[in-house]
């Protein structure tokens, strides 16, 4: 399973004082060097965290770039200017602290084929990211995805509660589900260093995208160790 690092939180913590510490290029650098598979970064409507800049910095690197954006015309017109590697397709609300649930591909299908068709004939892997639903698995497939990044927020709720199981069981079958219709799965959010064990136990998984808990470890043991702690846990 690879591991992509989101570093949002580093631009939230600079964003908190509107000048340039911490970096968000640097965190990146520190996150990749101690042996991250990829970046991801989400350029939200509102600019909470992740800048303009940041997303471009971030390209000129050269790491592999997950780039998680809403569904919009101003998203849309960005990625296919920078073409980063992979585009996540999130649902975006003004008000809340973070993405609540997943993307309701099915109710707006043909919106979204019109939006994924450019991304992809660009050669850029689109992801969408879902609630552990087969009809969004569906929807997600029609529209010319290649992946889908499973929500894991009621998990990671649910862990350590009598509801872990059978929040854990909807990943294990979604992810089973997509993966025979031809998808690629991926998964994320709120996944931390005691949850995370068990996204070995959901067979072919790609890819796991966190960032709060590993940025948040970073404060007490600096970045380096909390992608290499969350790396031995995942690998
Ligand atoms: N994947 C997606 C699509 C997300 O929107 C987020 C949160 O920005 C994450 C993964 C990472 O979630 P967390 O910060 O809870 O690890």
């Amino acid at each position: 399973m690879l591991l992509g690092v989101n570093i949002d939180h580093i631009a939230t913590l600079r964003n908190a004082r509107g000048e340039y510490n911490p970096s968000p290029i640097e965190g990146a650098k520190i996150c990749m060097n101690a042996g991250a598979n990829g970046i991801t970064a989400h350029l939200r409507e509102d600019r909470r965290h992740i800048k303009d800049d940041d997303i471009r910095e971030l390209k000129k690197l050269g790491f592999r770039l997950n780039m998680e954006m809403a569904a919009t015309d101003e998203m849309q017109k960005i990625a296919l200017s920078l073409i980063p590697d992979a585009c996540c397709i999130v649902p975006e609300k003004r008000q809340e602290i973070t993405t609540e649930g997943g993307l309701d591909v099915a109710s707006q299908q043909e919106r979204m084929n019109k939006f994924v068709k450019p991304l992809v004939d660009k050669g850029i892997l689109v992801s969408m990211f879902i609630d552990p639903d087969e009809n969004q698995i569906l929807a997600s497939f029609k529209t010319g995805a290649q992946y889908i990044e499973l929500h894991t927020g009621s998990y990671s709720r649910a862990f350590n509660t009598d509801k872990e199981e059978a929040e854990f069981q909807k990943l294990k079958s979604a992810a089973e589900f997509a993966q025979k219709l031809g998808l690629k799965v991926n998964a994320g959010h709120g996944l931390d260093y005691e949850n995370v064990h068990r996204m070995h136990e959901i067979k072919g998984l790609e890819e796991l995208n966190i960032g709060h808990s590993i940025i948040s470890r970073s404060i007490f043991k600096g970045l380096e160790n909390a992608v290499t702690e969350m790396i031995n846990l995942i690998k």
